[in-house]
């Protein structure tokens, strides 16, 4: 028998809600919206259900605030956890968020032994590391989305700046989705031209920052919530790679087991993403200076990690 995908999002907030939005829309497979306050999925899954009709979607959509109806899902994604608030940074998330990942991990894997992880609860990468940790899963199903919002990002402030369409923009960034990422303008083209080709070092810098600052940019300026639109569509192309087999080449946050010259750490590289979750590190080439940006990004996300599970330069052991 045939059937129908089951992903499971965890969080009904903004992000979770407009994730399930762009799943449920884009025909991906029947939706299971899982949250622990009483009556807040029900009450969105029941509303995004009765958008069906007319935006022309079949998926079917439960709200729940019970684990047992997220039994058997393909893919889950999770996007519990406390907000990013003004002045904050997506490290100072870390010790309130592991507690939430960690349980949510543990009751997801209870009932859906199978199923491919994606993470979106900030700081991402360490998130991504402790729902691999805390499932016990292999690698290549735990990953986290940041690579393909951020380089979203680039690629919006470039279409804007060139006054070009956006779908002809192609960017990249890597490295861990904090302050320290690294957009990398070598690797960026809109329609295939190199964008150095078409703007002045000055405005590409200009850009990158902007990029790097992009969710702090929502942030600031809705106070409280952040970014979710773009996240959720963001995590739908995930779910799509994944359940399409589609073997796209996206940029994730995977585990490196050597790549790069990192270990045991979570990071946004660019990978092939299918049927099999994460199929593929590639490996880009690196200037000098990009390879120590990108070594500085990791050893922030590795200080958070060991702050969690012990290890050098753990300093004092937080949980
Ligand atoms: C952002 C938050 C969600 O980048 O990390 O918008």
């Amino acid at each position: 028998m045939f059937k129908r995908p089951k992903v499971t999002i965890v969080g009904a907030g903004a992000t979770g809600s407009a994730t399930a939005h762009r799943i449920a829309a884009m025909g991906l497979g029947d939706v299971v919206l899982l949250d622990v306050v009483p009556g807040i999925p029900q009450g969105r899954a029941l509303d995004l259900q009765q958008a069906a009709p007319l935006e022309g979607f079949d998926a079917r959509i439960t709200g729940t605030n019970d684990y047992a109806d997220t039994a058997g899902s393909d893919v889950v994604v999770i996007t519990a956890g406390s907000p990013r608030k003004p002045g904050m940074t997506r490290e100072d998330l870390l010790r309130v968020n592991y507690a939430i990942v960690k349980s949510v991990t543990e009751n997801i894997v209870r009932y859906s032994p199978d199923c491919y992880l994606i993470v979106l609860t900030n700081p991402l990468d360490v998130m991504t590391y402790v729902a691999y940790k805390e499932s016990g899963f292999d690698a290549s199903k735990v990953m986290g989305q940041s690579g393909i919002l951020d380089s979203a990002r680039f690629r919006t402030f470039l279409a804007l700046e060139l006054g070009v369409a956006l779908e002809d923009t192609s960017a990249i960034v890597l490295g861990g989705h904090g302050d320290a990422m690294l957009p990398l303008p070598r690797y960026a083209s809109v329609g295939g031209v190199p964008v150095e080709q078409l703007l002045s070092s000055d405005a590409i810098l200009k850009i990158v920052e902007r990029t790097r600052n992009g969710g702090g940019e929502i942030v600031n300026l809705l106070k409280t919530g952040s970014a979710s639109y773009a996240p959720g569509a963001a995590v739908a192309e995930m779910v799509e790679a994944i359940v399409r087999n589609k073997k796209r080449v996206l940029p994730v946050a995977a585990y490196l087991n050597g790549e790069y010259g990192h270990t045991d750490v979570y990071a946004g590289v660019p990978v092939v993403l299918g049927g099999n979750g994460v199929e593929k590190v590639i490996e880009l080439e690196l200037t000098t200076v990009e390879k120590e940006e990108f070594g500085k990004s990791i050893q922030v996300i590795k200080t958070n990690i060991y702050m969690l599970y012990g290890g050098e330069d753990a300093g004092e052991r937080v949980c």
